[in-house]
Parts: C-alpha cells; structure tokens; sequence
C-alpha cells in the first residue's frame, strides 16, 4: 500500500470522526464565509483575545483553588500561591501577562476596527457590545488589581470607594456600609470570578452571533469600490476551519509567550498596604488619568473616561458616510489618532512624574 492511500485512509477516518461528532453537536453551524484577509494578523486580534480570555478562565479557576477574599488573610494566600501552591507562581505569572496582553490586543482590535471603518452600517450594534466588552476587560484588569491586597492594590480600592462617594446614592455598590456583612474585598472578588465574566459571555455570545450574522466586514477597498459601483467584494476565500486554527496557533503562541515572560519576569506582589500612605502608581492602562487625577482632582476620574466611552460610543452615528478607506474618512483618522497619541502621552508623563498623594481618606 502505497504512502498516499494510507494518509487518504487516515483522513476519511478524521473526516468520518468529525461527521459523528457534528451530527450530534451541529458544529458545523457555527461555520460562516471567511475572507482571506481575515486570517492576517490584524484582522485576527479579536479571536487572540478571545483565546486570552480562555486561558485567564483556565488560570483563574487554579489560582481561584487557594485565594482567601478577606482582608486579614488575601495577601497571604497570595504568597502561598508563589511559594506553596502547586504550579502556583508559573499559572499566577501567565495569568497575570496574559491579562496584560488581552489588554493591548483589545485596544489594538478596537483600533483596527475603527481605522478600516469597519463599525459603519451594519456593524454599529456590534461596536457598542465591543466597547461593553472594553469595559468589561477594564473592570476584570481593576479588581485584579485589587485582589492580591499590597499597596498598589488597596491605593485602587481606596480611590474607587472615594469615586463611589463622588457618585453619591448611585455609588453604593463602593460603600463599605452596602454590606457590612462582607467587606468590599469580598464583593469586588465575587465582581472578579463572577459578574464581570458572567456579563463578559453573555456580550462575547452578542458580538460573536453579530459577527456570523454580518460576516467580517471587506477589505476598505473592496468596499469602497463596491459603494462606487465597482465589483462587488469577494466574500470567500478561506474557510471557517482554517480560520479558527489559525486563531488557536496565535492563541498557543500567546500561551507560550507569557510562560517565557512569567519565568524571566514573575508577577509582582507588592509590600503589605500601609492604610494613609499614598506612594504607587497604577497600571500601564489606567495610567493616563493618573496626571488628570493630579491636575484636576479625583473627579477627572469620571468624567474623563465618561466623554471618552460616551465619545467611541457615538463614532458609528457620527461617521455614517458608506465610505471605509482612510484616505476618504481623513477627519476621522485624525481625531481618532490625536486621541490615541494624547491617552500615551499622558502616561508617558505619569510613568516619569513622581507619586502625588490624591485622596482625602485613604481607607
Ligand atoms: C474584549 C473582547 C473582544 C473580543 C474577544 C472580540 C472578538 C471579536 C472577533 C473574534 C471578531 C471577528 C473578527 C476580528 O477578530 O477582527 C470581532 C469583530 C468585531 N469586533 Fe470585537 N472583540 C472584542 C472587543 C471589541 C471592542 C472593544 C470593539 C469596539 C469597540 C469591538 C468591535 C468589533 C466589530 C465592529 C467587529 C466586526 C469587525 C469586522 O467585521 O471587520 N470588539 N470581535
């Protein structure tokens, strides 16, 4: 028998198998046409994410296994899982890159999204779930924050009870005196392996359905040529299969990076918080409204991220002309690029300032 007959063999078994398997599950109806542009890296950011994602839920689940919520004892175990837990220091370190990168691949899908226009008509629901699934990441990445309970964690809290203040009856949630039964470590980790993920599938399911329903949007330029009366865009070109390996590969190749990173640079545990002592900074993505904090108080802490969701939400009602190459949507680009250039500038600036103390009570 010859080489090719056997790999024949062995694919009508794989094929056979995969036959069984969706006759009973009707994987096969997840398939949607997939352009060949959508295997390219910038067009994939949002199935890397989604892989991200994965694996923070796989590693969450371990470190989940020996965390305590409470006060007297949170950074603690957080010590035992560097030290004693099994595999402990290795799955809190990937958890902590990975959730650092789905941070950047998120920023980077939303900006291919707006930069190829691909919010226009009838994408526009889809942004507005793609900015609730922004601030989803962003809450999972604060009360992350806040968990492992040292100085940088219990500054973010403290501040976040200062803003609830701000917020008056509508700032509840951040009172200690919501329920004294728990204290708000408590209930931002139930926020953390509960209510953030649970809302996080319930808009993945939305976007995901939105994205099989309109298919990935063209190429600019096929686009517009289509506008123009031109050839209509090509809507095949690869197939659903492929894209979802090709997605898989960059998720494992993600997998592999940050193991790399966690062995060379593990995360971090800050000193036991000092309450009254103001002296960290935060995280690289919260860091630009850290000089705004400085300039203009601890309500720039709300409003500014207000106007700037409030801003992204409007861009498909704004920018409603059929048009998607840049050269055609140059206001736009620009707007959107100062933006973007300012939120970096601002944390450059914050990265190199030094520490001001900006709330009245630290708890
Ligand atoms: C946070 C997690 C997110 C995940 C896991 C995710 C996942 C995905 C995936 C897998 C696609 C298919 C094509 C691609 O990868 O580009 C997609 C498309 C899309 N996403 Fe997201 N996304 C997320 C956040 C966002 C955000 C923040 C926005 C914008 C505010 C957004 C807006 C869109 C839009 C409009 C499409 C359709 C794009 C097209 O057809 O070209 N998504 N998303």
């Amino acid at each position: 028998m010859t080489a090719g007959t056997e790999a024949h063999r062995g694919g009508g078994r794989w094929r056979r198998a995969w036959e069984a398997i969706d006759e009973r599950l009707g994987l096969s109806a997840l398939a949607y046409p997939v352009p060949a542009h959508a295997n390219g890296i910038g067009y994939i950011l949002g199935g890397i994410t989604f892989f991200g994602f994965l694996i923070l839920a796989a590693t969450g689940i371990w470190l989940a296994q020996f965390y305590h919520s409470t006060p007297a004892t949170a950074r603690q175990s957080v010590v035992y899982i560097m030290n004693i837990a099994p595999l402990g220091d290795i799955v809190r370190g990937i958890h902590f890159w990975v959730a650092n990168v789905v941070m950047a691949t998120v920023l980077l899908h939303m900006g291919r999204v707006f930069a190829t226009g691909s919010y226009k008509r009838p994408r526009e629901a889809n942004w507005l779930i793609g900015l609730g699934l922004l601030g989803v990441t962003l809450g999972l990445l604060f009360t992350g924050t806040v968990l492992k309970w040292d100085q940088e964690g219990f500054e973010a809290l403290a501040h976040n009870v200062e803003m609830g203040d701000l917020l008056g009856a509508f700032g509840f949630w951040f009172s200690a005196d919501f329920a004294v039964s728990l204290p708000i470590l408590g209930r931002l980790y139930m926020a953390h392996i509960v209510i953030l993920p649970a809302l996080g599938v319930l808009l993945l399911l939305a976007h995901f359905l939105l994205v099989k329903r309109h298919g990935i949007s063209a190429l600019p330029a096929e686009a517009d040529t289509a506008v123009d009366g031109g050839p209509q865009p090509s809507k095949g070109g690869s197939t659903f299969a492929v894209h979802v390996v090709r997605m898989a590969g960059f998720g494992l190749l993600m997998l592999a990076a940050t193991t790399v990173l966690t062995l060379i640079w593990p995360a971090g545990l800050g000193p036991r918080p000092v309450p009254g002592v103001e002296e960290t900074k935060p995280p690289w993505m919260f860091l630009a409204f850290y000089p705004l904090e400085d300039w203009f108080g601890l309500s720039a802490l709300l409003w500014v991220p207000v106007i700037l969701f409030g801003g992204l939400a409007l861009v498909p009602f704004v920018d409603r002309s059929p048009y998607r190459l840049r050269a055609r949507r140059r206001a736009f680009i620009a707007i959107g690029a100062i933006v973007a250039v300012a939120l970096a500038a601002l944390a450059l600036y914050a990265f190199f300032s030094v520490p001001r103390a900006h709330l009245q009570e630290a708890m």
